[in-house]
């Protein structure tokens, strides 16, 4: 079968969510993909911010096949050794209290915005159940995430939708500050916003928000879905900046292209969950624990994350002296990296594509760069050659 066969059967009996470019990825292998057609592309999309260690990664491989000899799956009604690793590790990188596993960015912020309702219920202050989020935010798309996710085109037609979110502008002190009230229990945003269009927050913004955090006694939730595990230059993005969050979530990248999402917590968010009051049936299973075990000891590693900011600034650099005059900014943080454009880069994105390099875009007019996290120096030369072949074709 060929790119036309599988599109023409996929258009006949899949649901229509996607706008998908025309093209069925069959292959892959560290940055490079391959299509039903055998063409070979660049890929800096990475699945969307999951492949951090590329396609089928030679480290991971082993792993997953020795765990598929061996268990894959046996509930949480037990405890998990692979699970236990795992928590291990990702306390001790936050330096956080416990974990909690799931399967997916949406499920983690869930999990992340009913532990702060129950938290202040707990604590007998169940009017406390507002959650202040932020203008442009991403947050999922099940019911509770989509009421945090304050885009209008991802919640229009899916009224009413649950109470207690409002919507503050990033970046803009004020404008949270005006919505704190005896109601608000927590503050949740994305430390790097990433499909509003990679807008990362400045140092004075979320050093106001700790404070504003702590003299309201309020929750932070930091949502690291994309922005984390390592894509920022560091391993949590939270620890670019002076913060000390309560809940952060995170999903994409942590098992490398397996389905896993989770939290971490702080101590007294901890104590907002007793037995019975949360859970996930695949949450955390042996099979994609183990693997990102694997994964966030590789990711984690100084040396790496080292060589993850010295792409970016190449990659920045680069971009920067396309000089094209359609271009008004580059922004991000490690290889997290948006370039805005003056109109809707959806054609450019179908150009780099056509030119053999996978690209996405964020908030319609930003080309969105998110590769696996470990690039070389000439494959990074290679997508900006590509993407100034891009532009010139771009009318
Ligand atoms: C910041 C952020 N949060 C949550 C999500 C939702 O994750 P998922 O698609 O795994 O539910 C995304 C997905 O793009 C995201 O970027």
């Amino acid at each position: 079968m060929n790119n036309q066969d599988y599109i023409q059967k996929g258009q006949e009996v899949i649901l229509n969510t996607y706008a998908r470019f025309p093209i069925a990825p069959v292959k892959g292998k560290g940055t490079h993909l391959w299509d039903a057609d055998g063409k070979e592309y660049l890929d800096f999309l990475s699945g969307i911010a999951v492949c951090s260690l590329g396609h089928a990664p030679d480290a991971l491989i082993p792993v997953l096949k020795e765990q598929a000899e061996t268990l894959w799956h046996a509930s949480n009604l037990y405890w998990l050794p692979k699970q236990v690793e795992l928590a291990e590790k990702l306390v001790r990188l936050s330096g956080l209290s416990k974990a909690f596993f799931c399967n997916s960015g949406a499920e983690a912020n869930e999990g992340a915005m009913k532990l702060a309702r129950k938290y202040f219920y707990r604590k007998g202050e169940p009017e406390r159940y507002e959650i202040i989020v932020f203008n442009h935010s991403f947050h999922g798309r099940t019911l509770g995430a989509l009421a945090a996710t304050m885009q209008p085109k991802y919640q229009t037609g899916y009224g009413p939708l649950p109470e207690g979110w409002l919507a503050a502008d990033y970046n803009d002190l004020d404008s949270v500050r005006r919505l704190i009230s005896s109601h608000t229990a927590a503050i949740m945003l994305e430390p790097i916003q990433g499909e509003g269009g990679i807008y990362p927050g400045t140092p004075e913004f979320m050093a106001g928000i700790q404070k504003l955090c702590d003299d309201n006694g309020l929750l932070l939730i930091l949502d690291e879905v994309q922005c984390g595990m390592g894509r920022s230059g560091k391993f949590f993005a939270f620890k670019n900046y002076d913060l000390k969050p309560d809940i952060v979530t995170m999903a994409k990248a942590l098992a490398g292209g397996m389905p896993i999402g989770a939290m971490v917590v702080s101590e007294r968010a901890a104590a907002g969950f007793q037995p019975g009051d949360h859970a996930s049936t695949f949450g955390g299973n042996p099979l994609v624990t183990a693997v990102a075990c694997k994964n966030v000891e590789i990711i984690s590693d100084e040396t790496f994350l080292a060589q993850v900011n010295d792409r970016s600034a190449q990659l920045m650099a680069g971009l920067r002296a396309l000089n094209d005059p359609r271009l008004t900014e580059v922004r991000g943080m490690g290889l997290m990296i948006g370039a805005a454009f003056t109109e809707e880069v959806r054609p450019l994105v179908q150009l780099c594509m056509e030119n053999g390099l996978l690209v996405g875009s964020a908030g319609g007019n930003v080309l969105r760069l998110v590769p696996p996290l470990n690039i070389t120096a000439e494959e990074a030369d290679a997508a900006l050659d590509i993407i100034k072949t891009a532009l010139a074709a771009w009318k």
